[in-house]
């Protein structure tokens, strides 16, 4: 069996940076509008009046202050408050593929590796543009990389999937090298109507290069002492959309065809299984938590994460031992915990352990254990 590292990331920030403030406005004159139209019923009492959201609210809930989207215009408009994102013809490269290009290349670069060294492409993430052909494959294609390519969804944790299905065909010889990227439009399946979600998530896309420890040369490389995957059935985040929704008619454009969650739910039940989730695999490795440097994990709740950090630690997690990006780029879904490796690992010294963290819908959670070398 090959020892297997990572050896280069990658990440794709969107180019329109939207703060909480913006994106509360758009709400509130949608509220006003909606109130004022249906004044009659509600003072009637047969319609209750919409509430609005509020900056102050988001940040003190989730400890987000703004996201990048691939369109802001659409979303920011209260008549639409939708991201326009014009269908591209066939013979054109797609939005997701475009996004994996760009994260891919970085990946590569760092990781000081071409086309030629890669043998697989795996396109890991919460939302496909379409059921096929596969994007990995138009990403594969794009880079002019031979071998084979698939997509994998495991929603906010299709990247820690991602790797593990990387490291078992690296480690079986099935595979030299693997690209595994995350391109995430989550503002697509965002419902900005609904005050309960509107403000969580943002888009980005992440990518890793997966190779034999006997091949990378790059600078900065994790060896993987373990993966460790799991999944509970939950539908407390659940999205209805998908190929059957023609096939009845009333429920098409419902909200149920867009992210749903229960928040409070989620927090409580995902934190405690998280928490023994990532002290169980590092127990396995026979790694105490307190030899562990830094925590990369999924990004969708600043207190949730603070939780999870206890609960594994013991005590708060130190300044800059679980680095926070959700202030800036919100909830990505599976690209967060990679964002959060991909800006905050460079300053790790040989020898020290990381693990990078994510969770979310199935439910899912899967954790990496990483060596620097
Ligand atoms: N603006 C102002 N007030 C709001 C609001 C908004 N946008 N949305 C909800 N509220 C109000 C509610 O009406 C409620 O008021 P009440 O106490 O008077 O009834 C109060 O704020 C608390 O609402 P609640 O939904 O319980 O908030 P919360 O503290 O649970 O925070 C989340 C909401 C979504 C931020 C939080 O539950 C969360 O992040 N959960 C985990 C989500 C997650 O990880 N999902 C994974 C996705 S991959």
């Amino acid at each position: 069996m090959h020892k297997v590292v990572i050896s280069g990331s990658g990440l794709f920030t969107p180019p329109h940076a939207v703060s909480n403030e913006e994106l509360v406005a758009t709400f509130n004159a949608f509220v006003q509008a909606h109130n004022r139209q249906h004044q009659a019923q509600i003072e009637a009492g047969s319609m209750t009046a919409l509430a609005e959201s509020s900056a102050e609210f988001i940040e003190k809930a989730s400890g987000i202050k703004q996201r990048f989207l691939m369109n802001k215009d659409g979303v920011l408009d209260p008549a639409r408050m939708t991201p326009h994102l014009p269908e591209r013809g066939n013979d054109e490269l797609s939005i997701q593929a475009e996004m994996a290009v760009a994260a891919a290349r970085e990946a590569l670069a760092n990781a000081g590796k071409t086309a030629a060294d890669i043998d697989m492409v795996i396109v890991a993430c919460s939302n496909m543009q379409r059921p096929y052909p596969a994007v990995s494959i138009e990403v594969q294609q794009a880079l002019g990389i031979d071998g084979y390519a698939f997509d994998m969804n495991v929603a906010c944790s299709s990247a820690t999937f991602g790797i593990q299905t990387a490291v078992n065909a690296i480690a079986a010889g099935q595979a030299r090298a693997v690209l595994m990227v995350n391109p995430e439009i989550c503002s697509a399946h965002l419902n900005f109507r609904d005050r309960d979600s509107h403000f969580i998530f943002g888009d980005a896309c992440t990518a890793v290069v997966l190779e034999r420890a006997e091949t990378a040369t790059s600078a900065e490389r994790y060896e993987i002492l373990g993966c460790k995957l799991a999944t509970v059935f939950s539908n407390n985040i659940r999205n209805n959309f998908g190929f059957l929704n023609r096939c009845d008619e009333q429920g098409i454009g419902r909200p149920d065809k867009l992210f749903v969650q229960q928040g409070r739910k989620v927090f409580k039940e995902v934190c405690p299984m998280v928490g023994e989730h990532i002290a169980g695999h590092l127990d396995s490795l026979g790694i105490k938590p307190d030899a562990v440097s830094r925590f990369w994990l999924h990004q969708a709740n600043l207190a949730m994460n603070q939780l999870i950090s206890r609960r594994v630690l013991g005590r708060e997690a130190a300044e800059g031992e679980a680095p926070v990006i959700l202030d800036r780029y919100a909830n990505t879904s599976s690209a967060g915990s990679i964002i959060a490796f991909h800006l905050h690992s460079r300053d790790l010294k040989a020898g020290d352990v990381g693990v990078i963290s994510s969770f979310g819908a199935g439910y899912s959670v899967g954790s990496v254990a990483l060596r620097k070398l």
